[in-house]
């Protein structure tokens, strides 16, 4: 009351102001007009307020063409352009973080395309129960926009739908390049999809196509490889998995991200997250656009244009990449989508100068994420200015309509729909336990150790990883950076799972190897690795094993005859020292919540199949890696890429 009271003072003592108003108020006539004028000055603000220019057009009949599933999505599409205004197609550009939604109301009154969750952003409610709610909610609010036009809801389902606490976390994608089996990862795709559609949400930030070069980057195990040729494979297989529900899916992070500097990041608080591509013109074609050739073949319904720069220019302002490039070139249909913020980022400019630079460059769905009433507004300056042609943003429309017919968005849900007992159901987690056997990779077998006896055994367990739901999970579990400890519910460690999985063993576990003097086990299983990061948060100089878990493994060396190191990890280790201690090496990336997968392959229930989707380095002066897969140097490196040991059956 205090301030409010402050702030009309400092009004009213306007000296300006207060002869105006009394001078007015002294006319008889207008002492009556005055209260009027206000009224209509209210309402003109509130109108001009309810949206942007909202004319009162008539919402079109029931029978309207674009609303009948028997026509033709061409037609529709057609139908459905013919009848928008300006404004509410520039709405539908519109890509906006829920905690940026001010009213659920402005998703009809601005005619939102879409909204996301990005990381972290879950409902307060955080079950599966609590995520269709939410979602319902809003996708009620825009069937209550004139013309009813359905949102896309996008969360980065990038190993299950990792939001949710209960869902089944598979294995990160550097674990799917490593099994290299397109037929799984087209299940491991339609098990997230399901479990995605489950509580309400219909877009996947997935998969990612990028290529890293350098293991220092922190988005190394997003990728299922450094080989475009395997990308190109496993991303069409997940592609498929995802589209064959009514999800869409995206590729991303369009063009080479992965290739950038290391040390020439835009952002202050990274490495090389974010950073600059050296713009090799003539490694476009054989290298780069190659898993983006077959995402677009197998319809991919958006590619995502990343955050880093093509050589001095930003790559989503580059209208030869995406425009000339992607869309004609490669002949992509679906649409383009900015990465969080990337309209803006690193751009110097006004936000009226970014959107006309970008969207004119192909951009077609702005991740704003904040400002959509600006963007409308914006937008809509720049067409009048023709600063924007109508046939961009109609072309722009076009496409994110035709894919959100496609997927069926507009008409009435299929029919078995999954229910929300899919969420982290047995069924996907045993694709997820089955992802896990086949992405480890087996790297070192001194005296064919593996696979182990599974009784009578004297195991002794240790490190950081052994019991760890969370590290196995990885970062986008839960929170943005994911989690370092067990609170992923339903998930199994792989201490449990070892358990389970030979309840002949005695199996002894202490997280930092100290165990009494006198025991000396057959085995030691060391679980080492790193613990979940996202982003440039996982930028890192130097990645290798920390004090704890090379202690462990000097530890278990002297309590036990042989000991395996299994490396949790989202990128290869430089650990040549602690490998060469090692009897027997498993590289199980981020295998997700199925710790029991592991398990699976060292009691030799499932044979080792997998095989190192990018080489593994003995030091820096190895990286970054040519984009043929060699070493910096042309050294021989420790592990090649391909290099993986079958297992003895
Ligand atoms: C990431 C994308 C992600 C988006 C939405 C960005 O920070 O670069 O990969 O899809 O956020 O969460």
């Amino acid at each position: 009351m205090a301030t409010h009271s402050k702030k009309t003072a400092k009004r009213k003592t306007s000296s300006k102001h207060r002869t105006r108003t009394s001078g007015y108020l002294r006319n008889r006539k207008l002492r009556v007009l005055f209260p009027l004028l206000i009224v209509a000055l209210l309402g003109l603000a509130y109108y001009i307020n309810r949206g942007p220019s909202s004319p009162p057009l008539p919402s079109p009949p029931a029978d309207a063409l674009y609303r009948q599933s028997s026509q033709p999505i061409e037609a529709r599409v057609d139908d459905l352009l013919s009848r928008m205004t300006l404004d509410e197609k520039i709405g539908q550009m519109a890509l906006v973080d829920k905690n940026s939604l001010k009213k659920t109301v402005d998703i009809s009154r601005y005619n939102l395309g879409g909204i996301l969750s990005g990381a972290g952003a879950k409902p307060s409610n955080n079950t599966p129960h609590g995520w269709v709610e939410m979602v319902s909610e809003m996708k009620k609010q825009a069937q209550e926009s004139r013309l009813g036009i359905p949102i896309l809801y996008g969360v980065d389902a990038n190993h299950g739908n990792g939001n949710v606490p209960v869902s089944t976390i598979f294995p990160h994608a550097i674990g799917l390049g490593a099994a290299n089996d397109s037929e799984l990862t087209t299940s491991v795709a339609t098990a997230t999809a399901q479990e995605v559609i489950a509580t309400g949400i219909n877009w996947s930030y997935s998969p990612s196509l990028d290529a890293p070069l350098d293991i220092r980057w922190g988005r190394v195990y997003e990728a299922f490889s450094d080989n475009p040729a395997l990308n190109a494979t496993q991303g069409a297989a997940y592609i498929k998995g995802v589209q064959q529900t009514s999800v869409l899916a995206t590729a991303k992070h369009f063009l080479a991200t992965g290739s950038m500097t290391w040390g020439q990041s835009k952002n202050k608080k990274f490495q090389i997250d974010q950073g600059v591509i050296p713009a090799h013109e003539e490694l476009l074609d054989s290298h780069y656009l190659v898993p983006y050739a077959a995402a677009s073949q197998a319809d991919v319904a958006s590619v995502m244009v990343g955050l880093s720069f093509w050589g001095d220019k930003r790559v989503i302002a580059n209208k030869h990449l995406i425009t000339d490039k992607l869309k004609n070139q490669l002949g992509y249909k679906g649409f383009v989508v900015s990465d969080w913020y990337g309209m803006y980022e690193f751009s110097g400019k006004s936000k009226y100068e970014a959107n006309i630079e970008t969207i004119n460059a192909g951009v077609d769905m702005a991740m704003l994420p904040y400002d959509y009433k600006d963007f409308v507004k914006d937008v809509n300056r720049a067409v009048q200015k023709e600063a924007i042609t109508h046939q961009r943003i109609d072309d722009a429309v076009r496409r994110i309509l035709y894919q959100k017919f496609n997927a069926g968005l507009f008409d009435a849900p299929r029919q078995n729909q999954p229910g929300l007992d899919t969420v982290g159901s047995p069924q996907n987690r045993d694709i997820a336990r089955q992802a896990v056997a086949a992405s480890s990779v087996l790297l070192k077998n001194n005296d064919e150790l593996l696979p182990l006896a599974k009784n009578a055994d004297h195991i002794l367990v240790a490190g950081s990883g052994a019991d760890n739901v969370g590290r196995q999970a990885g970062a986008w579990t839960i929170e943005w950076q994911g989690i370092n400890g067990n609170y992923v519910p339903g998930g199994t460690s792989i201490l449990q799972g070892l358990r389970q999985t030979s309840p002949g063993n005695k199996i002894d576990y202490d997280a930092n190897a100290n165990f009494a003097s006198n025991i000396k086990a057959d085995v030691g299983i060391a679980v080492v690795g790193e613990k979940p990061y996202a982003e440039g948060f996982g930028d890192n100089p130097n990645p290798s094993l920390d004090e704890a878990d090379k202690q462990v493994i000097e530890r278990l060396k002297e309590r036990s005859n042989k000991v395996i190191v299994i490396v949790i990890s989202g990128r290869p280790l430089l650990m040549t020292d602690q490998i060469k201690q090692a009897d027997a090496l498993v590289a199980a990336w981020l295998p997700g919540s199925e710790g029991t997968g592991i398990a699976d392959v060292l009691f030799g229930d499932k044979p080792f199949k997998a095989k190192l989707p990018l080489l593994w380095p003995t030091g820096l002066h190895q990286i970054p890696t040519t984009v043929n897969g060699k070493t910096a140097d042309g050294s021989a490196p420790l592990f090649d890429r391909g290099f993986g040991l079958a297992g003895r059956p």
